[in-house]
C-alpha cells in the first residue's frame, strides 16, 4: 500500500489555518491558484490547477484543473470528471471541449454558457500518468498501466488533493465520466467505499457515466445494429457483421494481434460502406474537412473508444501548447515535447477493455449509491442500445422495479431525450442529438441532465 501522510498533513493545514484565522482557503492550494488564463473573459469563480504526487519516490504526478462553482461554491457539491481512451485527457476533452467553463477559439477563450460549474465545483483529472500534463520521471512506469494501477493512483490523487483543499473533505462528492471512464469511475468509487471502512474520507453521493464501456461484448456488438438502422451499412453487410464476425470478436482478435480472415473481410466491407467521411462518434454531425484525414486513425488501438471533433481538438491542442497557457496552468511537459489529446507514451493494458464493470455498478447500487447511465444517441461507438440493455438487465438482476417508466424528458420546449428509472436509484437517459461527447454537441440538454442527477430528481416530464 501507499504511505499515507494524509492525517498529519491535514493537521498541519489545520494549524496553518488557525494562524491565518479567517482564511477559508488552505495555504497549500494558493500556489495552484490560476490568476488568469490567457484570453479568458472575466469571471467570478476561482480556478486552480497543478500537480499532485501519487508516489513520491518515483515522482509520479497527476495534473488537475479545478473550476469552482460560479455561484456560492461552498454550498455546491464536488464533482470529479474523467475522460476515457484509455489515455485521453480530461483537461483537453472534458474541460476545454465539453463541460468546462471555457472553449478555446483562436487566441481567446469563449465562455461556455452551459458549463457544469454552474451547478458544481468541477475537478478534471488527467489520468493515468502519461496523459496530458501528467507524468512520471521513471518512464518504465508507462508500460503495462492497467485499470488497477489507474484506480489506485486516482484514489491516492484525491486523498492528497484533499490536503490542498481541506474545505472540500466533507463535501458531497459525485464521480462522473465518459467512455472508458465506464471502467475508471465504478472502480474508483469501489476503492473509495473500501477506504471509507477504515477511515471515512470520501462522501460519495453517486456516479454518472456517459456512453460508458461497461460490458465489452454487449457494448461493442450493438454497433452493428446501430450502423444498419442508421443506413450506414447494407442488409447483407449487417448479416455478416452479426453472424460472420461481430465487432467484439474483431476487437478481441485485433488486440491479440491475430485478426482472422473472416473478420478481416467483414471489417473491410463495413469500413468501406460506413466511409471515413462519417464520424463514428456522431453519425449525423458533419465532419469538418480538416478532420477528414485524421478519421483514418480511428482504428488505431489507442483510439478505439475515444475521439472528439477534430475542429475543436485543433483549437484545444493549439491553446494548451502555448507557453503562456502552460505557465498560467502551472503545467510542465515532462518526457514529451507537446501536450496531446490522447497520450502517445502511455502503454495501456488494452485487454482490460474486456473486464466487465457493470457488476461493480450493480454492487454500488446495492450499497445505496445512485447511478446514472446516459447516452448521446448519435454515437455508434458505444451506442445507447447496448447501455440501455445493460442497465435494464442490471435492474432486473437486482430486483429493482421501474419507478419512472420509459418516457421523454424535456429541455426548454423540446424533447431532450428518453429516460427510465429503476428503484429510484438506477437511472438511464438518452440525450437526443448528442454525440459520444454529449456535453460537446448538446451542452444545454447535458447540463439539464447533470442538474437533475445532482439533485436526485427525475428529468422534467413536461415543459
Ligand atoms: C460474437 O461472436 C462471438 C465469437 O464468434 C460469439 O461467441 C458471441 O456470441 C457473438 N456475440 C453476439 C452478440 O453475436
Ligand atoms: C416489484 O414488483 C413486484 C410485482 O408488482 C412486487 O411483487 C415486488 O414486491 C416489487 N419489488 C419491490 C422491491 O418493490
Amino acid at each position: 500500500m501507499h504511505s499515507l501522510p494524509w492525517k498529519t498533513m491535514v493537521m498541519t493545514v489545520a494549524l496553518l489555518q488557525v494562524c491565518f484565522s479567517g482564511e477559508v482557503e488552505s495555504s497549500l492550494s494558493l500556489s495552484d491558484k490560476i490568476t488568469e488564463l490567457p484570453g479568458q473573459p472575466q469571471v467570478s469563480f476561482q480556478q486552480f490547477s497543478g500537480y499532485v504526487n501519487v508516489d513520491k519516490k518515483k515522482q509520479r504526478a497527476l495534473f488537475y484543473y479545478f473550476a469552482e462553482a460560479e455561484i456560492d461554491p461552498a454550498s455546491k457539491p464536488l464533482v470529479l470528471w474523467l475522460n476515457g481512451g484509455p489515455g485521453c485527457s480530461s483537461l483537453g476533452v472534458g474541460a476545454f471541449s465539453e463541460n468546462g467553463p471555457f472553449r478555446p477559439s483562436g487566441e481567446i477563450l469563449v465562455r461556455n454558457e452551459y458549463s457544469w460549474n454552474r451547478e458544481a465545483n468541477m475537478l478534471y483529472l488527467e489520468t493515468p500518468i502519461g496523459v496530458g500534463f501528467s507524468f512520471t520521471t521513471d518512464s518504465s512506469s508507462y508500460k503495462a498501466v492497467d485499470d488497477k494501477i489507474t484506480g489506485m493512483d486516482n484514489l491516492v490523487f484525491l486523498q492528497h488533493w484533499f490536503v490542498k483543499f481541506p474545505q472540500y473533505i466533507n463535501r458531497d462528492l459525485f464521480i462522473t465520466g465518459e467512455s472508458y471512464a465506464g471502467h475508471y469511475v465504478p472502480q474508483l468509487a469501489e476503492l473509495m467505499i473500501q477506504f471509507n471502512k477504515k477511515e471515512k474520507l470520501f462522501n460519495v453521493k453517486g456516479i454518472a457515466l456517459g456512453n460508458p464501456v461497461l460490458e465489452f461484448s454487449t457494448d461493442f456488438n450493438s454497433r452493428a445494429e446501430f450502423f444498419w438502422s442508421h443506413g450506414l451499412i447494407s442488409d447483407s453487410t449487417y448479416r455478416m457483421f452479426t453472424s460472420g464476425c461481430n465487432y467484439s470478436r474483431y476487437v478481441s482478435e485485433y488486440y491479440r494481434g491475430s485478426v482472422s480472415s473472416v473478420c478481416s473481410i467483414v471489417m473491410s466491407q463495413v469500413n468501406k460502406e460506413t466511409s471515413r467521411f462519417v464520424d463514428k462518434y456522431d453519425v449525423t454531425l458533419d465532419v469538418c474537412m480538416s478532420s477528414v484525414l485524421s478519421q483514418s486513425i480511428v482504428l488505431n488501438p489507442k483510439q478505439v473508444t475515444e475521439r472528439i471533433d477534430v475542429c475543436v481538438e485543433d483549437e484545444t491542442v493549439n491553446y494548451l501548447n502555448r507557453r503562456d497557457v502552460q505557465k498560467a496552468l502551472h503545467a510542465r511537459l515532462v518526457g514529451v515535447n507537446r501536450w496531446a489529446v490522447c497520450s502517445n507514451i502511455l502503454d495501456y493494458e488494452l485487454l482490460n477493455l474486456e473486464i466487465p464493470t457493470i457488476s461493480i455498478v450493480g454492487s454500488l447500487v446495492k450499497a445505496g449509491f445512485p447511478v446514472l447511465v446516459y447516452s448521446g444517441d448519435q454515437d455508434s461507438v458505444i451506442p445507447l442500445t447496448g447501455s440501455r440493455t445493460l442497465v435494464h438487465g442490471l435492474a432486473k438482476g437486482l430486483g429493482l422495479n421501474t419507478t419512472v417508466p420509459y418516457r421523454v424528458w424535456f429541455e426548454g420546449k423540446q424533447v431532450g431525450g428518453w429516460t427510465q428509472v429503476y428503484g429510484n436509484i438506477l437511472s438511464f437517459a438518452t440525450i437526443r442529438g448528442a454525440s459520444h461527447e454529449a456535453p460537446f454537441s448538446q451542452p444545454e440538454r447535458s447540463l439539464r441532465l447533470f442538474k437533475a442527477f445532482l439533485e436526485g430528481r427525475s428529468l422534467p416530464e413536461m415543459f
